[in-house]
């Protein structure tokens, strides 16, 4: 057969190296330009940060084997982002670059010893030895969008976005409606114009909030609260920005105009990143708590694995860790490559995203009957997690993802929460993929499955569906019902699935000999199992009871609500509808839920049951406190205040704050009024955050 098309075959002449490398680079230049795009402009990303490095990385190597063929344009020469055309820009008067990565310790040795053999060579300065090389300041790499806040004789004139780092879009008053920005920073200061860096975020639990909300008034959701912040700073509508709760957290400073002195970054004020960023504090700018000095790599490979460890119990995101050179005039010596300084480098932590093969799509039937699509993946470890599912939310989710089985799907974790898919590799979809259709009855029950007005979701009404009732027992014992731990989730299982267990009663009537005879079940693991759940009839509150009940509609919010207006379960399931709405937060439809819930003769049994076996709580006398920012923070007052200190302090501990005497490291914040003295330097060495009268009521709002 071959030779029929001999006719037609045009020989190629054979490519050079050289040929296929400029291709190549041709090809890198044009891909890392599209994703700087989808990332910086469009907020839409479609790799990992990790994939992009290593594209990015190829084609420095390849720039380096051929320098001739660098370009201006080259993403490599510049810092990614355009200018968005809508916002005016400007220009920075002293360019804001990005920084250097590294992914590992002998990246980061290898990144100092540059500097050393630079600085070796470069410095100027005969009393700067080399042990000025040693110190270094750690910050969280704050995963949010640059800012430049510019004061003008102590007033806020303008802010800038980083733009392409040589020019940012001006964004003023958005960055003006931001709550813990400073407007104006006193009398008598020592600069007469002030550039202050930093980055403006979104918290995890505010970006939360702001796709519920965008979710029910069917609005776009932000995929991460990066992109939220960025997508609420870059607004033309600055009532959009003030709206959502961003925060400005400050790490450094570009132009500082002081008359007389030689240097534009402000050097005679603060020698030192450390005493910046404690001038910075002082003058009313949040920085963040977790900085630390390191005198060495080791101490910055610690200072790294620790904030790799506690990132998901931190408020706001972050994708690494940024090191500076603690002496400023050692930075200043170090200086700049086209790119990014010598003198900082961000560690970024392995990636929580990879790409995997969706095999099934399989439908969960929770425990209100909601039936949720999961992807069953090829496991694939994700920042040393081995994960195997994801979920895919709901029907409309999954459609808008257009995900099939046999794709090769982007798989995202974050935290604690369920995995799920961030896109999927098109290039890779197998040729005779189908569409997913969504089944219309309940895989476990087979009932026809209903879609109520307003929701996205697909349910199982049959309320005898045994995949409801065993997703009910298993929430009763979850953290969100009374959080028994010494309950597993899969002995559960094959207690329902034996029929041993057909209610969250008959659980307090297994024995340990009943839960030998399964297989993997040790005599330990069996005497917990009954221990804790007699345990939990004496430390079972009301609110986890109820919440434990899992009625629908009643989260553990709305069961502390109810704990606190009824005796025990048995008022609560007295009480009526018209009881039940005069309640916080507790609508007809919840109220109806709560009515129906009780109305069943067969729970009405089952909690009988519960109090014959002594699961009974009532109600604990607490004083009724709403959830403030204050809650459970602890706080401490110094200096001359508008008014006498007690009542300040009277109005922090009714925001459930604790009172401390001292300044130390548990304290979160020190409200500084005037000729505040000691207290003030402790707090700041400390690394303490300062609030002045104003904030400290701003956060009682
Ligand atoms: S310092 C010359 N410190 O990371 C120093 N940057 O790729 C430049 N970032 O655009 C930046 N946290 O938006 C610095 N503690 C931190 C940071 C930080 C986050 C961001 C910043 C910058 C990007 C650099």
């Amino acid at each position: 057969m071959a030779e029929q098309f001999s006719f037609f075959e045009t020989k190629e002449p054979k490519k050079t190296q050289k040929e296929i490398d400029i291709e190549r680079l041709t090809f890198l230049k044009k891909e890392l330009k599209r994703h700087n795009k989808l990332y910086h402009t469009l907020d839409n990303p479609e790799i990992s940060d990790q994939e992009y490095d290593v594209l990015f990385k190829e084609l420095v190597a390849l720039e380096n084997q051929y320098p001739e063929l660098i370009t201006k344009d080259s993403p490599t020469q510049k810092i990614g982002g355009e200018v968005l055309s809508f916002l005016a820009t400007q220009k920075h008067r002293l360019r804001m670059y990005g920084l250097d990565n590294v992914f590992s310790l002998e990246e980061y040795e290898a990144f100092l010893q540059k500097g050393k053999n630079y600085f070796i060579k470069e410095n100027p300065y005969k009393e700067l030895s080399t042990i000025t090389l040693d110190t270094w300041w750690a910050d969280p790499k704050l995963d949010g969008l640059a800012a430049e806040i510019i004061y003008e004789n102590g007033e806020l004139v303008m802010a800038l976005t980083r733009g392409d780092g040589e020019e940012g879009e001006v964004i003023t008053s958005a960055v003006r409606t931001i709550r813990n920005v400073p407007q104006h920073l006193g009398e008598n200061l020592p600069f007469t114009r002030l550039e202050v860096r930093g980055e403006v975020l979104m918290l995890k639990k505010d970006f939360e909030k702001l796709n519920e909300k965008q979710k029910k008034l069917n609005q776009k959701t932000f995929a991460n609260p990066r992109n939220a912040a960025a997508g609420s700073l870059r607004q033309l509508d600055t009532r959009i920005t003030a709206e959502r709760k961003l925060i400005f957290l400050a790490y450094g400073v570009g132009q500082v105009i002081i008359p007389q002195a030689e240097d534009e970054i402000g050097l005679s004020l603060w020698k030192t990143q450390e005493a910046l960023m404690q001038g910075l504090s002082k003058l009313g700018f949040a920085i963040s708590k977790e900085s630390e000095l390191c005198k060495n790599s080791q101490q910055a490979l610690n200072f790294c694995e620790k904030m790799e460890t506690i990132r998901d119990t931190l408020p706001y995101e972050l994708d690494g860790v940024v090191y500076k050179v603690n002496n400023r005039l050692v930075q200043q010596v170090l200086a700049f490559t086209a790119r990014s300084p010598r003198f900082a480098i961000a560690w970024k932590f392995s990636s929580r995203k990879a790409e995997t093969i969706l095999k099934a799509i399989t439908i969960q039937v929770g425990r209100t009957g909601v039936l949720t699509p999961v992807a069953e993946l090829e496991p694939v470890s994700i920042g040393g997690v081995m994960v195997s599912r994801a979920t895919l939310h709901n029907e409309e989710e999954l459609k808008a993802l257009d995900v099939r089985v046999g794709d090769t799907v982007l798989v995202q974790r974050a935290g604690d929460v369920i995995p799920d898919i961030l896109s999927v590799n098109l290039e890779k979809r197998p040729d005779n993929s189908v569409p997913y259709e969504f089944p219309t009855f309940c895989p476990v029950c087979q009932s026809k499955a209903v879609k109520l007005k307003d929701e996205a979701a697909w349910r199982c009404v049959n309320i005898d569906c045994p995949a409801q009732k065993l997703q009910g027992i298993i929430h009763f014992v979850s953290k969100a019902g009374l959080d028994i731990i010494g309950v597993g989730e899969k002995w559960v299982e094959k207690l329902v699935e034996i029929g041993r267990v057909k209610n969250i009663a008959d659980l307090f009537t297994v024995t340990v000999k009943e839960l030998l005879v399964f297989e993997g079940m040790g005599e330990v693991s069996a005497n917990k199992f009954v221990d804790s759940l007699n345990e939990a009839k004496h430390t079972a509150t009301l609110n986890r009871f109820i919440s434990a009940l899992g009625i629908r509609l009643v989260g553990e919010q709305t069961a502390k609500t109810l704990a606190q207006a009824f005796e025990n379960i048995d008022d609560l399931a007295n009480a009526s509808v018209d009881k039940l709405i005069t309640l916080q937060d507790i609508g007809p439809e919840v109220a109806s839920s709560i009515k129906n819930y009780f109305l069943s003769s067969e729970r009405q049994e089952v909690i009988t049951r519960l109090k014959e076996y002594g699961l009974n709580p009532q109600r604990q006398e607490v004083v009724a406190q709403k959830e403030t920012a204050l809650t459970g923070k602890t706080i401490l007052f110094t200096g001359t205040l508008s008014k006498p200190r007690q009542e300040f302090e009277k109005q922090a501990e009714e925001a459930g704050a604790k009172l401390l005497s001292a300044v130390s490291k548990n304290l979160n914040y020190l409200v500084v009024g005037e000729k505040a003295g000691s207290k003030l330097e402790k707090a700041q060495k400390l690394g303490v955050q300062t609030l002045t009268e104003q904030e400290f009521l701003d956060l009682l709002k």
